[in-house]
């Protein structure tokens, strides 16, 4: 996604009813519920546990995330609060994290998942979000198998 998708995008999202909710100062004071992002709304992980707080709807507001513009769109036609995020683009985060309360933290094994979750992290922090869930692998502390260390490090 280019600058002026990235744009288009952020646009889309404060433009559609839901975030004008969610968005506006009104609606963040009314709201009741926690706003929890899921990375990896399109994975193993993910995709299970959105669908499981979707069961709660009445005590958890569950906000999907993609890095393909088009499954965010597919997502919000069918009525889902749903942004667009590319951890590779910390500029994506903003936005996403707009009210958000609580993140679930996850990605795949690569190197780039250093950067990608520390950046993420801090935009977190930056946003006000109060309970990062970060899925990670139980290691040795000496452990030196580099995908175990790479999530202590992150830890
Ligand atoms: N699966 C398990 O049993 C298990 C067990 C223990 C720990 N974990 C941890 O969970 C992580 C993997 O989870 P998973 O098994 O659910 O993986 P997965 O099925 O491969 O899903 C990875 C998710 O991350 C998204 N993603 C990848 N790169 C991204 C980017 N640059 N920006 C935004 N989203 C991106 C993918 O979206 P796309 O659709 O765009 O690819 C996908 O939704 C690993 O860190 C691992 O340590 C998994």
């Amino acid at each position: 996604m280019g600058v002026s998708d990235e744009q288009a995008n952020i646009a889309s999202y404060s433009n559609s009813p839901e975030s004008r909710t969610l968005l506006s100062p009104a609606g963040y004071g009314n709201r009741h519920k926690p706003i929890v992002l899921i990375i990896g709304s399109t994975g193993t992980v993910g995709r299970h546990l959105a669908s499981q707080l979707r069961r709660q709807a009445d005590a958890i507001h569950v906000r999907d995330a993609s890095r393909h513009a088009d499954q965010v769109q597919q997502w919000r036609k069918t009525g889902r609060d749903a942004v667009y995020i590319d951890l590779d683009q910390p500029s994506t985060f903003p936005v996403a994290l707009v009210n958000v309360d609580r993140l679930f933290l996850l990605i795949t094994y690569t190197v780039s998942m250093l950067t990608q979750k520390k950046t993420l992290v801090d935009a977190a922090k930056k946003a006000g979000v109060s309970h990062i869930v970060h899925l990670d692998i139980s290691a040795e502390w000496d452990s030196t198998v580099p995908h175990y260390t790479w999530h202590q490090l992150i830890e």
